[in-house]
């Protein structure tokens, strides 16, 4: 496995790749969540490329840039061992020379969920990918279920731009217990650690419903709010039933519906989803 840490290096290391390429781009401090976009390239592709870049452009001022867990070495042993060909590893100054001018804006679906609580973030998200998928050049991406608004922003930005990629999304993989792996898990304590499985405890609660028949979005995020409200160091920003493509709140849960929340576990914000009706 080759570790480039220039866009020169990259493209050329790319070009030399013979047949389909499929591209993982992350944040670094790798976990199993990460490992299966992995695999699930290594399976569709002849030569994987992934990425490692925390990028500063999609987090908010307030927000854990700085703090963000890294651990390279691990992240590049881990790479190697699921068969990945390159590793593109550059610096902010490498993405960010100049800083940015131009920006993706995409639109109203951005707003929405996470975009409401974090502004900016899905351009700095969509923005970041789209000069990854112009420098890795891909015939497929992949990306986890666990950010479910990011992959909609994705594939909608493929579509609104004719990028010449397709988007795979890959099922979120859970602890034991049901706690979506996330690289944040890192900073939740050990009393922090039960409280955070309210999230799946809500969305279970969810999926109990849809299949007793409930089609009232709205007794949804109430009995799901009162799950999270039973957790004293627990703060909702959001409990969301949404139209799975628009991202709207929708009030009668017929077809496909996502499912999505976002919780305050002490500081540690963490996100989780599923669909319903699938
Ligand atoms: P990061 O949070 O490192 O996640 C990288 C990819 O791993 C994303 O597609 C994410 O959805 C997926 N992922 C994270 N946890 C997962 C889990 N438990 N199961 C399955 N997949 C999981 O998402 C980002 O980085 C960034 O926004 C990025 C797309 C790299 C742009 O900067």
């Amino acid at each position: 496995m080759k570790v480039l840490r220039t866009i020169d290096e990259i493209r050329a290391a790319r070009r030399a790749l013979a047949g389909s390429v499929g591209f993982v781009p992350t944040m670094g401090y790798l976990h199993a969540g990460h490992l299966a976009l992995a695999a699930a390239a290594r399976r569709d592709n002849d030569k994987v490329v992934a990425s490692i870049f925390v990028n500063p452009a999609q987090f908010g001022p307030n927000e854990d840039f700085e703090a963000y867990p890294r651990d390279e070495e691990r992240d590049i042993s881990l790479l190697e061992k699921k068969g990945v060909d390159l590793v593109f590893i550059p610096d902010v100054e490498e993405m960010y020379p100049d800083g940015l001018a131009t920006s993706v804006d995409v639109g109203p679906i951005g707003e929405r969920l996470e975009g409401e609580f974090r502004p900016g973030h899905f351009r700095g998200v969509a923005t970041v990918v789209l000069k990854l998928l112009n420098i890795v050049a891909p015939e497929r991406a992949y990306f986890g279920r666990k950010d479910a608004q990011q992959l909609v922003v994705i594939e909608q930005m493929v579509h609104d731009l004719d990028l010449p990629v397709e988007i795979v999304p890959v099922e979120t993989v859970r602890e034991r217990d049901g706690l979506a792996l996330s690289s944040r898990n890192i900073y939740l304590s050990q009393a922090e650690r039960e409280s955070a499985l309210c999230l799946w405890q809500a969305l279970t609660l969810a999926r109990e419903m849809w299949t007793r028949g409930v089609r009232d979005a709205a007794s949804y995020r109430a009995r799901m709010r009162e799950v999270i409200e039973g957790e004293a160091v627990a703060a909702i920003d959001y409990v969301s039933v949404a139209d799975p493509n628009t991202l709207e709140e929708i009030e009668r849960v017929h077809g496909p519906a996502l499912v999505s929340l976002a919780v305050r576990i002490g500081k540690t914000r963490l996100i989780d989803n599923l669909t319903l009706g699938f």
